[in-house]
């Protein structure tokens, strides 16, 4: 095998697939930090939305294709000659553009546009050609490829490789498949379909069964040469394959899976905590990689072990992942620079402006928090809002609670520069205070998510808190960190809220009411 052969392409598609996730939209600004986390991390290949879904997917791909360095920047078009046109609009930008276009393929799939065999077929032959009169890198799936039939499925692949398909990508739309089955067919295919060599296969896993990082795995020894994936999984349900899962495998395991990715590795932990923040899907604390837990040793035979040989329970370094020892950070005398530094060194890169707005609210957490760790700092950027977003905001409030009901919250807001005042009950202080915004901001939003964490351990951590909206299919989430518990779940709804005042004043369609299946 040569060393070409050996190199497996990372595909990313937090910001088309991730994105999708109910709830896990990202800003613009948010969409070309990622992107450029990304290309910098040496991901080969960046996803960077579906153009023709909305005004803001068009500009924010049309943007990091013009921004990117390294990455090819691919966007999705359904199997539909103006999406797939809107897409070159957008990816055209880019030193090395990609479109990628799909098809359900499976027969529960090919019921929706109500198109036969034959009628799908031809429909592939168009896209695929039109799609490769505008880029000559052209990536076509067949979605749910593991639910079709395996002639049906090779007669497409035929299809869509004449036609100027360079990329080939399987998905595993349901995560329904097996490892042994995932490597099956991408044998099948490279084995029957005729051009099969020529091109590159794919592999597109989603995690419904917890068998994404190992199905990719599988389909990668069979022969396929790229893997689709997210950071930390994000993505729709169970989510995607996870981009750092995937590369550290192949990096920890090389000995019996012999392939190199083009990924920095120690640019993992920083781009996972970004992902988490602007997306607002906090990493679970026992995730493969990137979890908290992940290289904690708790138990004492494990620290004795850690202690005498770190090898005795670690199979990769901490540093390996850009995991530095966590420790008390700062404190109240830390000065602005110490603050840039520190921030620089976790991944956020500040202006001036930003800065001055993220000190303020350091020092205030300094003067109620003896000891800030690096957890606090990444709570408090998570908590950083564009002033331009910010339509409403949270003068004061008091709330009364404790054994004897109802509880009672007093509060101020500002909306629009006009500061109003109500007092409210409900049951505990937090529905009172949420009783609060619903008299002071008239909206129809309905609370579909609140999650409350400890930022760290001890009595005086901070807490952040995710809440989530949706109103009238828009679906928005806001987050906010305090060491007050009621403070961080106010802010959280009053961030949530100015997030769906952009989207509303934007309008247009949503990614999400766009029908992934209409093709017809
Ligand atoms: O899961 C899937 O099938 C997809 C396609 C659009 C490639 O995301
Ligand atoms: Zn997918």
């Amino acid at each position: 095998m040569t060393q070409e052969q050996d190199r497996v392409v990372i595909f990313d598609t937090t910001l088309r697939d991730g994105e999708q996730s109910p709830g896990a939209t990202m800003t613009h600004a948010e969409k070309l930090e990622i992107a450029s986390l990304l290309d910098e991390m040496g991901v080969d290949i960046i996803e960077a939305g579906f153009p023709i879904a909305s005004e803001g997917d068009f500009a924010a791909v049309a943007e990091i294709a013009k921004n990117a360095k390294n990455s090819v920047i691919c966007g999705l078009a359904r199997a539909q000659l103006p999406d797939i046109d809107r897409c070159w609009e957008a990816v055209k930008h880019a030193a090395r553009p990609r479109i990628h276009t799909f098809i359900g393929t499976s027969p529960l799939h090919r019921a929706i546009p109500n198109l036969d065999m034959d009628q799908m077929a031809e429909r592939i032959d168009q896209t695929v050609s039109h799609a490769r009169n505008l880029c000559d890198n052209v990536q076509w799936s067949p979605m749910d490829a593991t639910r079709t039939e395996e002639d049906y499925l090779c007669r497409t692949v035929e299809i869509a490789i004449k036609a100027g398909a360079t990329t080939i990508n399987i998905p595993d739309t349901v995560g329904y498949t097996a490892p042994r089955e995932s490597a099956a067919l991408i044998r099948m295919l490279l084995e029957r379909v005729p051009g099969a060599d020529e091109i590159v296969f794919a592999t597109h896993c989603h995690n419904d069964l917890g068998m994404a990082t190992a199905n990719s795995l599988a389909a990668v020894e069979a022969g396929a040469r790229q893997i689709e994936c997210t950071i930390n999984g994000l993505g729709e349900r169970a989510g995607n394959t996870a981009l750092e899962e995937v590369v550290m495998a192949l990096k920890v395991r090389n000995d019996i899976m012999p392939f190199q990715t083009g990924i920095d590795t120690t640019k993992l932990m920083n781009i996972s905590r970004r992902v988490a923040t602007v997306s607002g899907f906090p990493v679970q604390f026992n995730k493969a990689i990137v979890g908290k837990n992940a290289f904690a040793h708790e138990s004492g035979i494990h620290q004795d072990g850690m202690l005498k040989n770190a090898e005795t329970f670690e199979i990769m370094r901490p540093e390996d992942v850009g995991l530095t020892e966590t420790n008390i950070v700062m404190g109240k005398h830390s000065g602005r620079a110490a603050l840039r530094s520190k921030l620089e060194d976790l991944g956020f890169e500040l202006g001036d402006n930003q800065l001055k707005d993220v000190f303020v609210r350091f020092k205030e957490l300094a003067d109620r928090k003896k000891e800030i760790y690096e957890e606090d700092l990444i709570a408090l950027m998570r908590t950083t809002t564009d002033p331009e977003e910010e339509r409403i905001k949270l003068v004061s409030m008091r709330v009364v609670c404790g054994t004897e009901g109802p509880q009672q919250a007093d509060m101020t807001l500002e909306v629009d520069g006009t500061e109003s005042t109500t007092s409210q009950t409900g049951d505990g202080p937090v529905d009172a205070s949420f009783n609060c915004i619903k008299a002071l901001v008239s909206h129809t939003a309905r609370l579909q998510l609140y999650q409350v964490h400890a930022v760290t351990e001890g009595t005086d951590a901070q807490a952040t808190v995710s809440v989530r909206l949706e109103e009238d299919g828009r679906i928005v989430t806001g987050q906010s960190a305090d060491t007050d518990t009621v403070v961080a779940s106010v802010r959280a709804y009053v961030n949530a809220l100015n997030r769906l005042l952009v989207r509303r004043k934007k309008g247009g369609t949503d990614k999400r009411e766009i029908n992934y299946k209409d093709v017809g």
